[in-house]
């Protein structure tokens, strides 16, 4: 299997299309066999009804919160053929606060998606 490729659609100005490309590029992939994965980091949690994502279930803050339990409670189907989706939450705003308990917090994503080294304990 080819490695997986991640990429991140990131401004911090809002309604700059953000939203709008992550979910057309992912619809895109998806149609052309590639399986995609949309994580949703945004507080607006805009992606979720896009995908037509329920809005039951871990979203990423709680993976945020406890990234023990590995990524995969919040991986959800959509409506969208290949397109699976974790859904972001309004408590994203504070996540700064939640990942300060991490000793590498801006590795808590990557780890999540098996990207960074796992040493057998969460501290990232
Ligand atoms: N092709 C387009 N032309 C004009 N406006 C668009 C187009 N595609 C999307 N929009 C609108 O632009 C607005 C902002 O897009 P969005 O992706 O939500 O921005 P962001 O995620 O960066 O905040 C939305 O209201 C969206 O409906
Ligand atoms: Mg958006």
């Amino acid at each position: 299997m080819d490695r997986p490729q991640i990429v991140a659609i990131a401004n911090e100005k809002g309604g700059v299309l953000k939203t709008t490309t992550t979910v057309h590029l992912a619809i895109a992939l998806g149609r052309r066999g590639k399986r995609v994965l949309v994580v949703d980091v945004d507080p607006q949690m805009h992606a979720a009804r896009w995908l037509g994502i329920p809005p039951e279930g871990p979203t990423i803050y709680d993976l945020f919160v406890d990234a023990a339990q590995g990524i995969e409670p919040g991986i959800r189907q959509t409506r969208f053929q290949n397109v699976f989706g974790i859904p972001g939450s309004r408590l994203l705003g504070d996540v700064d606060r939640i990942l300060a308990g991490y000793s590498k917090p801006v590795a808590v994503l990557a780890w999540l998606l098996g990207r960074y080294p796992r040493t057998g304990s969460t501290t990232c």
